[in-house]
């Protein structure tokens, strides 16, 4: 059995402030898009899980599939048939790309599939927010609202199809944690999210674009720009190339949405051709084909 673990891209991220559990509220509209870990799923002779990854730093059992599949482990309290997970890796670790988290999502829904253990979605879900906020928006998929810190889910209308110019410095990874922790009290605000979301539910292409014509679309970005210039140039090269930069998460990756094909693929070479990490990918909707 195969499972795609697609990435995600932040739209627009608004924190609120931070929570006695340590953790931030926030308010984010998330989107799903095409580039994609992989994971398989093998029987294997002996009871358990054993795990594989083709990214040398990744293979450890800290990863987050490991963490997935002893939750399950635990929670059924039982032996269980012999399975080989092997994570595929292509979404840059430590990007703000989620790659991690969908990989997490992929194991619990492969796990709950091949060890017929019967979980609901609700209950996926659960788990996962459990082992990551950003986990329940991986396994549902798609086009959404997140809130709370970042686990409660809400569906909303498919984003329509843009192709998505990806980018980030070499050797760049930054954790999610310190830049949080980075964050005082004055929080930079965002435009109100509402005016994506409105342009979502109608359709509406150029109202989906003009959101990035403002840089205020993601609190995290002032405090991580003001502290890796790197990322200054980067999001200075890609408004020259006629792009709309954001950055996703807690980055480094930036991304920008845009409808043309030339515009988008002319744009990725030249960054690649700069040294950057680069990939033209474009969205995509919640499907049921995800899995083989
Ligand atoms: O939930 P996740 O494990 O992905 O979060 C990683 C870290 O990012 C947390 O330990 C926390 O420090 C920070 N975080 C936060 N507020 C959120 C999400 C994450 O402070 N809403």
């Amino acid at each position: 059995m195969k499972i795609v673990a697609p990435a995600k891209i932040n739209l627009g991220l608004q924190v609120f402030g931070r929570r006695p559990d340590g953790y931030h509220d926030l308010e984010s509209i998330l989107q799903q898009i095409s580039l994609s870990d992989c994971l398989t799923f093998q029987p294997a002779q002996s009871p358990g899980w054993r795990f594989k990854c083709s990214h040398p730093q990744l293979g450890g059992t800290d990863n987050l599939v490991c963490r997935a599949a002893r939750m399950l482990e635990e929670i059924t309290g039982k032996e269980l048939p012999g399975v080989t997970i092997t994570l595929f890796k292509n979404i840059p670790p430590g990007s703000g790309l989620g790659g991690g988290s969908s990989d997490a999502a992929a194991a619990l829904q492969g796990l709950n599939i091949f060890w017929r253990l019967g979980l609901s979605p609700q209950e996926l879900a659960g788990l996962g927010a459990g082992l990551g906020s950003d986990i329940p928006f991986c396994l549902e998929g798609g086009t959404a609202l997140a809130t709370g810190r970042g686990e409660k889910i809400t569906s909303l209308t498919p984003l329509p199809f843009f192709w998505v110019v990806l980018a980030l410095p070499p050797r760049l990874s930054i954790s999610t944690a310190s830049v949080y922790g980075s964050l005082g009290r004055n929080i930079p605000s965002v435009r109100p999210l509402g005016i994506l979301r409105e342009a979502i539910s109608r359709g509406d292409r150029e109202g989906i674009l003009n959101w990035f014509c403002v840089e205020q679309v993601n609190s995290l970005q002032p405090p991580v720009l003001a502290r890796y210039p790197r990322l200054r140039l980067l999001q200075r090269r890609m408004s020259e190339l006629g792009l709309k930069p954001a950055m996703s998460g807690s980055g480094p990756a930036f991304f920008a949405l845009t409808g043309s094909y030339l515009l988008s693929r002319r744009a990725a070479l030249a960054l690649q051709v700069e040294g950057y990490r680069a990939i033209l990918c474009w969205t995509v909707q919640k499907t049921a084909t995800s899995r083989y």
